[in-house]
């Protein structure tokens, strides 16, 4: 099939959206949701980068539960385990963005490969594919678990490459957290920023050459450039 591509989709921020949490939170934290929400993600990945930078690797599980923590402790809140076990259940049922279906179909219907590859430890994924809907679309996922590292280490990237047996140059990520991008092609990968909300990307590098609005924009760009 023509233009037939590799794709890695990010999980997190790229095809759920690990902020929406904050209507769950809102249930324990009625006046901070939002900000413990923000908090929250931003620790669970500082702590990604620290660990990585560090050479020490734990579980993507347990960093969530420890940059929970450490989001409640700003805020001043603390919750009772219960209450902490249902925001990670809820974790793990996180919402689509709206696009990811009628992209995602699109995208199959084109003929490429596809898998999920991510921070998430490999029981997260596991539910979260179920419960996102997402299984029907994926040749399955690649977790970072797997070389005991976070991304952005090359490490990561270069995994997904072994096991869907191609060069890295021939893979191209799909994400919406910069970093990632940044850190895909700095490993020899291409990359697409997904920027759903004209977004600012990171100064550190340039942006990749393909950005796109939605998954259904990908489609159209990925299927125009298969005509050409
Ligand atoms: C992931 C994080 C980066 O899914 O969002 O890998």
């Amino acid at each position: 099939m023509p233009g037939r591509e590799a794709l890695a989709f990010d999980m997190y921020g790229t095809l759920v959206d690990p902020i929406r949490i904050w209507t769950r939170l809102e249930q324990y934290v009625p006046d901070q949701a939002l900000r413990i929400a923000e908090v929250w993600r931003q620790k669970q990945l500082e702590y990604s980068f620290r660990l990585t930078a560090m050479e020490r690797y734990e579980d993507f599980e347990q960093l969530t539960r420890k940059s929970l923590d450490y989001a409640l402790a700003t805020a001043g809140r603390e919750l009772t385990a219960e209450q902490k076990d249902a925001l990670m259940a809820q974790y793990n049922d996180l919402e689509r963005f709206p696009d990811v279906e009628p992209g995602l179909s699109r995208l199959q219907q084109l003929g490429h490969a596809m898998v999920v590859f991510s921070n998430g430890s490999p029981r997260m994924l596991d539910a979260l594919m179920d419960a996102a809907g997402l299984r029907p679309y994926f040749d399955g996922f690649v977790s970072v678990d797997e070389v005991q590292a976070f991304k952005p280490s090359p490490k990561t990237y270069g995994r997904v490459a072994e096991r869907l047996g191609r060069p890295i140059g021939e893979i191209r990520l799909i994400s919406s957290n910069p970093f990632d991008d940044i850190g895909a092609e700095s490993a020899g990968m291409q990359a697409t920023w997904v920027d759903r909300s004209g977004g600012l990307f990171d100064t550190l590098r340039p942006p990749p050459q393909m950005v796109v609005g939605s998954l259904i924009e990908l489609a159209d760009v990925l299927e125009k450039d298969g005509q050409a």
